[in-house]
């Protein structure tokens, strides 16, 4: 019988790839998207005939209880939040209006009216901030660091409470950070792979980043939204750390990138302070054992071949634009 999905957040990095993936296991997709004044599309243009479109906000409660009313779905897929770190700290009270209590409206809306629903709630490595221990499993103490760090925890904690007041089938991804060509612009990975093409079309002259030091577990966004699918078909929801394994800092990642183009980043990076955070999440490095060995799953793509897949998309669209 066909499955029907509903995606919070489709028009992101992850929504879009989750779509394609769930397209292709025969899914009827359903996508929530909010009013913007001109929409916001360009990640799911290629399949915006395959899927359908829902009204909705992760603020607005009716919006989401019409959403489940109309879609019926099987699987609900939470993606949707104010995902920007470095926001968080300007536009705190909406992030925790998205993150936490968007999550918290997301599980109502299913609980009142298709209670049978499987959800998955998009939680993060950034409830880790200030690590307690190294790798970081299922069961490392959380320590946030950043207002969206701490939405973030109460949503991971409202999606347990949901599984074990009502016993709803309710799954956290923690998954650490996933990238791609899609990834949005001010994220620091997609904004060194746009910057260095710059460069090297002779668009840009510098490249201003902040914190150099600090270290990510960067995997490929397409490998981490198979990990979403299968906690969902899994018999019994669970919790589970999506990640590499590895860890890299930001000037790995700059310096390969630059080499891409055959260029020293020494001579175009500038550190500048208006980059650095109130609280830094220094290190995240994250041990996935448990879905490697419950879920079958495992990461594909390393981390060299994430910056050149991320520099050569970049590349080619200055390349088209030219
Ligand atoms: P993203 O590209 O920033 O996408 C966020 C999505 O949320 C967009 O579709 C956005 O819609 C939507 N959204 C924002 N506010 C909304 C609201 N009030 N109501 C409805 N939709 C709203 O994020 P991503 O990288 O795909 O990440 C997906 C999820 O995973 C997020 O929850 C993020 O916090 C979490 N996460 C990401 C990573 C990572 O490394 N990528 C790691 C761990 C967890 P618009 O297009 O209209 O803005
Ligand atoms: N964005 C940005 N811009 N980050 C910079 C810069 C810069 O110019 N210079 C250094 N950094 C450092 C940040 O201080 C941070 O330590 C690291 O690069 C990664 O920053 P982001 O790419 O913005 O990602 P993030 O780790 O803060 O958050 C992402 O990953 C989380 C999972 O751990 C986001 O995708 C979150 O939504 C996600 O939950």
């Amino acid at each position: 019988m066909t499955k029907t999905a509903l995606i919070t957040g489709i028009t992101g990095q992850d929504g879009s790839y989750l779509a394609e993936l769930l397209l292709e296991q025969k899914y009827d997709v359903y996508g929530l998207v909010r009013r913007l004044s001109t929409p916001n599309t360009t990640n799911i243009t290629h399949i915006v005939d395959n899927i359908h479109l829902v009204e909705g906000d992760l603020m607005d409660q009716s919006s989401l209880d019409t959403a489940i009313q109309q879609c019926r779905p099987d699987e609900v897929y939470n993606l949707a939040a104010q995902s920007f770190v470095a926001t968080s700290w300007q536009q705190p009270v909406l992030t925790g209006e998205v993150d936490a209590l968007g999550a918290l409206r997301v599980l109502e809306a299913i609980r009142r009216n298709k209670k049978d629903c499987r959800y998955y709630q998009a939680s993060s490595s950034e409830m880790f901030g200030k690590v307690q221990e190294t790798p970081q499993n299922e069961k490392t103490p959380f320590y946030p660091r950043s207002p969206y760090g701490v939405a973030k925890v109460y949503a991971y904690w409202a999606t347990i409470n949901y599984r074990e007041s009502y016993e709803m089938f309710c799954a956290n991804g923690i998954l650490f950070n996933h990238e791609s060509p899609r990834r949005g612009i001010e994220f620091v990975t997609r904004k060194i792979t746009d910057a260095v093409a710059r460069i090297d079309a002779g668009l840009q002259k510098d490249l201003r980043l902040g914190n150099l030091d600090a270290e990510r577990d960067w995997g490929y966004a397409g490998d981490y939204v198979k990990a979403m699918w299968k906690m969902l078909q899994h018999d019994s929801s669970d919790d589970f750390v999506i990640a590499t394994g590895e860890a890299h800092s930001v000037r790995e990642f700059v310096d390969l990138a630059f080499k891409e183009v055959g260029l020293d980043y020494e001579d175009y990076v500038l550190v500048d302070p208006k980059f650095f955070r109130p609280a830094e999440v220094n290190f995240l490095m994250g041990d996935s054992s448990k879905a490697r060995n419950i879920l079958g799953w495992q990461p594909e793509v390393k981390f060299e071949d994430l910056v050149k897949m991320m520099m050569k998309a970049d590349i080619e669209r200055y390349a088209r634009k030219r």
